[in-house]
């Protein structure tokens, strides 16, 4: 028996697309299954300001095949110098969905990120008052912390002290991977959400390090031990509206992966939908897919769902490549390590 599942067109809500001629490569990847996306403000040099993103928005377009249609949804990248008027404009003119927070050093492009929270509180009350979410990259950088408890030091730190100095700023907790995180998002009702990539819904710290180790699952956060895996799949297939997609698909080409200092990023675009129907039916969950892939984000961002749907067929394993082409070298795409029976009828 052929079973099918259709369900609105999903949306990922924290992408990563870069430039040039990478964007070109990866772009139809994500574009083929995704009607819009949360677009990562860090290149080099960072999105910072609204024309930056204006700039980065028609690259993306311009990138984009003709026979596909695609919306980006751009953010900004907070700095120290981020001026709270260019992000109320931005914002309310509908070029800007998010602004993002990326503690200075904490991962892939972040030297521009903040030190002193105190010189962001302005930009962040700001936002508070017209209701623009803040997207965080949950770790912290001091270096005394170990890098398996730098999301959850962060939480204490730094996440709860913002929200207490900025009551009513709206959170996204992006790309989640411990059960502390789960449990701090649980644990409010209001004006918080967090985003699961797929690969934390997947892999163990044990995929990266046991039996050689393995670069193209090396990522940040870094995936941590099966109790919190397993945490994050309870809390995606709950259906709870806080929790939804982001799969943080981060494009590198294969040398700078493969390397002795070996980029963070895992690039899973292509074949995401098949994953995360395999992940959802061995926890008895497809009709739950929905609700993380396409409807709870565009509920956190204020947004209709989208009006067109998607269906996923279920038969023999579907062979993705293993890599992607681009301009600049090879990506290879995420190996979730169990074959895939899902394929998203075209
Ligand atoms: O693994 C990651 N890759 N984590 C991030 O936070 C950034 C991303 C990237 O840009 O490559
Ligand atoms: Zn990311």
């Amino acid at each position: 028996m052929t079973q099918r599942l259709t369900i609105r067109r999903p949306d990922d809500w924290h992408l990563h697309l870069r430039d040039g001629a990478m964007l070109a490569g990866v772009l139809p990847e994500t574009a083929r299954d995704f009607a819009r996306a949360i677009i990562m403000p860090n290149l080099v040099p960072p999105v910072v300001t609204a024309q930056d993103a204006a700039d980065y928005r028609a690259r993306i377009l311009a990138a984009l095949p003709e026979d596909m249609a695609f919306t980006p949804l751009m953010t900004l990248y907070l700095t120290e110098e981020t001026d709270p008027k260019d992000v109320a404009a931005a914002h309310a003119s509908g070029l800007v969905s998010a602004v993002k927070l990326y503690p200075a050093g904490a991962t892939t492009n972040s030297a521009s990120g903040v030190q002193d929270f105190d010189k962001v509180r302005g930009v962040l009350e700001t936002m508070a008052g017209i209701g623009c979410p803040l997207c965080v990259h949950g770790e912290v950088t001091d270096p005394e912390v170990d890098i398996f408890d730098r999301e959850a030091v962060f939480i204490d730190r730094v996440l709860d002290p913002i929200r207490r100095a900025v009551p009513g700023l709206r959170v996204v907790m992006e790309h989640l991977t411990t059960a502390d995180g789960v449990d701090y998002v649980r644990a409010h009702e209001t004006g918080l959400g967090a985003t699961i990539t797929t690969h934390h819904l997947i892999i163990t710290r044990n995929h990266i390090l046991v039996g050689g180790i393995k670069p193209h699952y090396y990522c940040l956060p870094v995936a941590k031990r099966a109790r919190h895996r397993d945490a994050l799949v309870a809390a995606a297939t709950s259906g709870d509206a806080r929790f939804f997609l982001g799969t943080d698909s981060a494009p590198h080409s294969d040398p700078t992966k493969e390397s002795a200092c070996g980029c963070a990023g895992i690039f899973s675009a292509t074949n995401t939908l098949s994953c995360l129907a395999e992940v959802f039916e061995r926890e008895g969950a497809l009709d739950r897919l929905e609700a993380f892939a396409s409807l709870n984000g565009p509920a956190f961002y204020r947004l209709a769902p989208n009006a067109e749907t998607i269906t996923l067929v279920k038969g023999a394993p579907v062979a993705f490549p293993d890599k992607i082409a681009t301009g600049v070298g090879p990506v290879t795409l995420f190996d979730p390590g169990f074959p895939l029976h899902w394929r998203v009828e075209r």
